[in-house]
């Protein structure tokens, strides 16, 4: 008998749908189930989502790189002579001649010996960490990094601390308890913090990292391509900032997909040697790596649109009486998670694509409409957005 008629005949697999059912039903009662919409972009800042042509405030494109003709360019020229997919692992034969350009010019960007590419950022961060520390080990991280920074940390099966958001004071007073105990210590944090875009006190961590000999890794999804010139949130703070480990994405303003570690030479071989989430996954497709490092050479040729991302969030914060934003990210808090769908569902009313952010994604009590600028999103538009978050949101 085939096996799959074997399993539907079985009359306790109803349980297995049931159990579903129910865990789905106590999302939809505490307005926390997430559903997945089509939406289909038109241009760089236009969507079609149920049938509506909305602009989205919620795309991490922030250079609007993602349909730039340049990229896509590359991206095909990549396809026709490389082909689709890399067919295998970058240890074995999926290390196509594209990685060591990018590789080089992301090295170069970052001012470090060397850099590795990883298929996303979730790999890079679940791969990196356990890649350089292990059970005896101590992972102090900030408590509001992002999920993927966390999963690393806890795949090294050491002891792994949170300290409060931002709080160099209380990393410190965790490393003067634990340090000792252990054999290596690292600090992980986001650069730019994915849901409230504002940055870690770098320098400040790397003073105590130095003090306390551990490594400093910052997650700078958020940073590469809009803050500090381009170059990341280790060039924002006006000083040079010793960052051990610089991982970042390539699927934000970088505008395709897949991520990097920068770092120095003997730690990006010994990543190639330890990484699992490297030496056993697929490499990136060629296109991707390709429309990659077109979006470097535009970004390092035109600082002044790197920073107009910012810029659309600082302006759309004073006008609605937010703190000064420091990246093209902007949380605005509502509370509920009922109250954060709503809020999106009058925003969606008057034409504004902005998803709400709810928990686990955030903790709880701080639901919020998370706000991403891009360089071409319309003035007027952002001042029309302003003013209904002002009035009709914020005013309630
Ligand atoms: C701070 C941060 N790190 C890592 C990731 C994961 O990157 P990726 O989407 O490439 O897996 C994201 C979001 O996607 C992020 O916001």
């Amino acid at each position: 008998m085939h096996p799959q008629v074997k399993i539907d005949a079985d009359p306790s697999a109803g349980w297995r749908d049931r159990m579903a059912r129910q865990k789905l039903a106590e999302l939809d009662r505490a307005h926390l189930r997430r559903r997945m919409v089509d939406a289909a972009r038109t241009d760089s800042i236009w969507m079609v989502r149920n049938g509506r042509r909305l602009l989205s405030f919620s795309c991490n494109d922030y250079l609007n790189l993602a349909q730039h003709p340049a990229l896509k360019q590359a991206a095909v020229e990549a396809i026709q002579r490389h082909g689709v997919g890399a067919g295998a692992s970058r240890l074995v034969t999926g290390n196509h001649p594209l990685f060591r350009t990018l590789e080089t010019r992301l090295a170069r960007l970052k001012q470090t010996e060397a850099a590795c590419v990883f298929g996303s950022g979730y790999l890079a961060n679940a791969g990196i960490i356990p890649a350089l520390l292990g059970r005896e080990d101590l992972v102090l991280i900030d408590e509001l990094a992002h999920a993927c920074l966390w999963a690393g940390a806890r795949l090294t099966r050491g002891t792994v601390l949170p300290y409060r958001h931002n709080d160099v004071g209380h990393a410190e007073a965790l490393l003067a308890q634990h340090r000792e105990r252990h054999r290596y210590a690292l600090i992980a944090t986001d650069g730019v913090f994915s849901m409230d875009g504002d940055l870690a006190p770098l320098p400040d961590l790397a003073t105590l990292a130095r003090r306390h000999d551990a490594w400093l890794m910052t997650d700078d999804a958020h940073g590469i391509g809009v803050i500090g010139g381009g170059r990341g949130s280790t060039f924002a703070h006006g000083v040079a900032v010793e960052v051990d480990l610089q991982m970042g994405t390539l699927s934000k303003a970088i505008g395709g997909y897949g991520a990097y570690l920068a770092a120095s030479r003997p730690v990006i071989d010994l990543v190639h040697n330890r990484a699992r989430t490297l030496i056993y996954s697929t490499g990136l497709p060629a296109a991707v790596v390709a429309a990659a490092i077109a979006a470097l050479d535009l970004i390092e040729r035109d600082p002044a649109y790197a920073a107009q991302p910012v810029a659309n969030a600082k302006m759309f914060a004073r006008l609605v009486g937010l703190p000064e934003a420091q990246s093209p990210i902007v949380p605005v808090i509502v509370g509920s998670a009922e109250a954060a769908l709503a809020s999106a569902r009058l925003l969606e009313a008057e034409g504004f694509l902005v998803i709400p952010i709810r928990p686990p994604t955030v903790p709880e009590g701080t639901a919020r409409l998370r706000l991403s600028f891009s360089a071409l999103h319309p003035q007027p538009e952002i001042e029309r957005l302003a003013e209904l978050i002002r009035t009709r949101i914020l005013a309630q």
